[in-house]
């Protein structure tokens, strides 16, 4: 659907050349709802400015949905914009005009007759749940009723992609739910391929089914978003992932393993402390027991959790298990093919 192919870009800043883009090539599936997540100057709001050419990116292509956006001309540009819609953190809306003049914006642009425009704004304020507050001005209704207006009003036009540049970054975490669940009913019930630029975690945790983590203007993780919450690689994506679940384990049982294992003797089987990371509910516990049994092998449960990715159950277990270190390979390998992520955690506990 969209293919961004090889793009870098360059600004000309006060202080010298910045590259706010490096080489990203992403690719986003008809349908989906892909999440870009990067920290501050990452280069995010660049990259989805780029999708629309709001910014002519100095290296690479953007292909979407079959059109080279990089090639047309000024009027065809206007036109394939039309099929782009886009929401903003501050909304962006007209403040002299109601909730219904927002919505109906973008039609009066594209000179649709107006029984058509009252129809179809009727038919958008319905589906983001604001019928009531039509005849409202922006200054008299919520931040979360203005988000659900610049929805509407993206979708006039019937688009092929929606973007989203940070559109609940404004917003209170409980409303913040809301606008991602109203996004996702969209996606589900129009089809229509999101993607959804964010720094925070908590949003991609809800409703991204694929993501890539962007810092200084690279790509460093791309895949799908219960893989990656597994079994993140990069430090950055790591620490992002652990503001949402923790991934590390609290202090208290921190300071119970080390006391363990400052107790254990010479000649004690070795203690590996593992995570494990698992999806669906119910899996873990006779997995574990026969881990035990098959590879004769001692463990304590230290710390489990219990998290929900787009409605699927994401646990992640910390365990301290003992047995030489071929019986604990053995084991991990079995774990592994079960569909368990296993980490080692060593170096957590490694007392200096
Ligand atoms: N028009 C511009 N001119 C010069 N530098 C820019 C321009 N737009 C963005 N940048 C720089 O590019 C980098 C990425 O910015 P941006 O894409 O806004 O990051 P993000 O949205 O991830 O916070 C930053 O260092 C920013 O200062
Ligand atoms: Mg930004």
């Amino acid at each position: 659907m969209i293919e961004i192919q090889a793009v870098s870009q360059r600004f000309d800043g006060p202080s010298g050349p910045v590259d706010a883009i490096r080489n990203v090539s992403i690719s986003v599936k008809k349908g989906e709802v892909f999440g870009i997540i990067g920290r501050s100057g990452a280069g995010k709001s660049t990259l989805v400015r780029t999708l629309n050419m709001l910014n002519r990116p100095t290296q690479g292509h953007i292909v979407l949905d079959g059109q080279e956006m990089t090639s047309l001309n000024p009027a065809r540009l206007r036109e394939a914009r039309r099929h782009i819609g886009m929401i903003f953190q501050h909304f962006n809306l007209l403040s002299s005009r109601t909730v219904r003049g927002n919505v109906a914006l973008p039609l009066e642009l594209a000179g649709i007759p107006k029984p058509e425009i009252n129809r179809k704004v009727d038919e958008l304020l319905e589906l983001v749940d604001l019928t009531a507050l039509a005849d409202r001005y922006p200054a008299q209704i919520s931040g979360g009723q203005k988000q659900r207006v610049g929805i509407a009003r993206a979708l006039a036009n019937n688009p092929k992609v929606l973007l989203s540049d940070e559109a609940t970054s404004a917003l209170d975490p409980e409303t913040t739910k809301s606008i991602l669940e109203l996004l996702r009913k969209i996606n589900r019930e129009l089809g229509l391929t999101i993607v959804l630029i964010t720094h925070q975690m908590e949003v991609i945790k809800q409703i991204c089914d694929r993501m890539a983590v962007m810092e200084a203007g690279e790509v460093i993780e791309l895949g799908p978003v219960l893989d990656i919450f597994r079994a993140p690689r990069h430090p950055v994506t790591r620490a992002m992932i652990g503001d949402v679940i923790s991934l590390d384990l609290p202090k208290g049982v921190l300071q119970r393993v080390r006391a363990q294992l400052a107790q254990a003797k010479e000649g004690d089987a070795q203690s590996h402390l593992l995570r494990l990371a698992f999806t669906g509910s119910g899996v873990e516990e006779p997995l574990l027991s026969e881990a035990v049994r098959r590879f004769d092998l001692d463990f304590n449960i230290l710390h489990g959790q219990i998290d929900e990715i787009q409605e699927q159950a994401f646990g992640s277990l910390a365990i301290l298990a003992r047995g030489s270190d071929e019986q604990i390979e053995q084991a991990k390998a079995f774990m592994q093919t079960r569909g368990v992520t296993v980490e080692e955690l060593n170096h957590v506990i490694a007392v200096d």
